[in-house]
């Protein structure tokens, strides 16, 4: 049996696989509300139940209990483990999405309410359709059309669909790594769907993300905020100490002028540059969706790798210091700036943090001011990922992508972590693919966050050619 005939099949069915994802975008499972975790529960008994009806095993794998910061304990939704099919004979797909949400409400700004799927030319709006329920069904989606066809499904799958994605997946990964040598242990290939496309139109694979690393720089002056006009001139003041810092940090383009980063980075192999130089990328573009006066270069292929492949450095704010309308003559006693950077192959965070911090002491010496002066890291850095688009399972994506939009799908990185990557791969020792079927403008965690009908019917034949394409390796 042909792909045409189970594209055929998906299509046919459109309609109700719209009213799935309406189902459940209904059930307001947020995470980050400690309210809504009955709907949490509720949202993961119900995917529960929708792959039961598909043939799967599934277990809920409960992890204790969250610690509220006022001190209260609430029930942590537990992990749900889906298997389908046991073949032994057959390789075995570990598939990843989750089923909680980022809060909306429909005073936050969102034209329909956010628990409403609502249809209109031709997108699809509400909480969670992207992220991550709308990619999460289009697998349930695909699998139903395989089995109403009697098609074989070639691989086994195991799906690990979490609710605490957007509360920081606490407990996830406690449990993955107990199910090491159990429920990860034979597994051949993994697939996560949790991303978006570079852009609106044309799909991409993406194999890279960088990671981050933290900065708290502290500075104390005197014992209490003072009045400029009776203390200014007499004291170091810390606010005065901690600008000149961070602005040695980087250039106005945003170089880092901490050289030993420079040295941890992957030299740029050969041919490399060309892969982002083929991207479909529109570079003014993105300059104007951004709003932005300018880019830091309008070199497409360099300004992606600015993106993704090479370390950047921000600077987020500063505690202590005056923010408010108006003018006010305080010295602020003490103030603590706050800073990251991303970090690409082959920085490791704890060696990045050695350098950082000591740069920092060394630039505090330079300023000779008698202040106190603290730089420490914050929590541990998540580390960066890359996978080999060459392994056969990002072949497997690829033809997948083409049998279904006809084109080749770009090779992607992103600019930001996606920490279940690394655990997965970690943990299994396999490749993970990271299969994106939303677009870029779906506004994930964003009021009026959509995902297009094309995207959710499209991105489920996708994950169904992908199956069958597995099959073949
Ligand atoms: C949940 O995870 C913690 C580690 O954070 C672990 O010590 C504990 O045993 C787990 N609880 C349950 C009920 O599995
Ligand atoms: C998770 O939710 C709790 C309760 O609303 C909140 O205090 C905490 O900051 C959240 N954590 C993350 C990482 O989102
Ligand atoms: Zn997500």
């Amino acid at each position: 049996m042909s792909l045409e005939a189970v594209k055929k099949e998906i299509d046919a069915n459109s309609h109700r696989f719209i009213e799935r994802l309406r189902d459940a975008v209904a059930i307001p499972s947020v995470s980050a509300d400690p309210e809504r975790r009955s709907d949490v529960l509720h949202m993961i008994d119900w995917a529960a139940k929708h792959l039961e009806a598909l043939g799967a095993d599934c277990q809920q794998i409960p992890n204790g209990t969250q610690q509220l910061p006022d001190g209260t304990e609430i029930v942590l939704p537990p992990v749900l483990f889906a298997e389908l099919g046991k073949d032994p004979k057959k390789k075995t797909l570990l598939v990843y999405g989750h089923l909680d949400v980022q809060p909306a409400e429909k005073s936050d700004g969102w034209n329909t309410d956010p628990f409403v799927l609502t249809e209109k030319d031709g997108k699809l709006y509400g909480r969670g359709s992207s992220d991550d329920k709308g990619p999460v069904l289009a697998w349930m989606n695909a699998i139903e059309a395989l089995k109403k066809l009697n098609i074989d499904i070639p691989v086994n799958i195991k799906f690990c669909l979490e609710g605490m994605e957007e509360n920081g997946s606490e407990g996830l990964e406690d449990i993955l790594t107990r199910e090491k040598d159990g429920y990860l242990k034979d597994v051949d290939f993994c697939c996560i769907s949790d991303s978006q496309w570079l852009g609106k139109t044309k799909p991409c694979l993406t194999y890279g993300l960088r990671g981050i690393c933290y900065y708290f720089v502290e500075i104390q002056g005197v014992s209490q905020d003072l009045h400029s006009g009776i203390f200014g001139g007499s004291v170091y003041e810390p606010m005065n100490d901690l600008l000149w810092v961070l602005s040695q940090l980087s250039a106005v383009d945003g170089k880092i002028h901490i050289p030993e980063i420079h040295q941890m980075v992957a030299p740029v192999k050969e041919g490399e540059r060309e892969l982002y130089e083929s991207i479909d990328f529109d570079i003014d573009e993105y300059r104007k969706d951004l709003g932005a006066f300018d880019l830091t270069t309008m070199d497409k292929a360099e300004l992606l790798m600015r993106r993704w492949r090479y370390p950047s450095l921000s600077v987020h704010g500063i505690e202590g210091a005056f923010s408010s309308p108006g003018a006010k003559t305080v010295i602020p006693a003490k103030v603590v700036g706050k800073f990251s950077i991303r970090i690409v192959p082959n920085m490791k965070p704890n060696e990045v943090d050695d350098a950082v911090v000591a740069h920092l002491n060394k630039l505090w010496s330079q300023r000779g001011s008698p202040n106190r002066f603290k730089a420490y890291p914050g929590h541990e850095g998540g580390k960066c990922w890359s996978a080999d688009p060459a392994d056969p399972n990002y072949q497997a994506g690829a033809r997948a992508m083409k049998a279904v939009f006809g084109v080749e799908p770009d090779l992607v990185r992103e600019g930001c972590s996606i920490p279940i990557t690394i655990t997965f791969q970690e943990l299994t020792g396999k490749n993970v693919l990271l299969l994106p079927i939303c677009a870029s403008d779906d506004m994930a965690h964003s009021q009026n966050e959509k995902m297009n009908v094309r995207n959710y019917i499209e991105g489920t034949k996708v994950m169904a050619a992908y199956l069958m394409e597995l099959g073949k390796l």
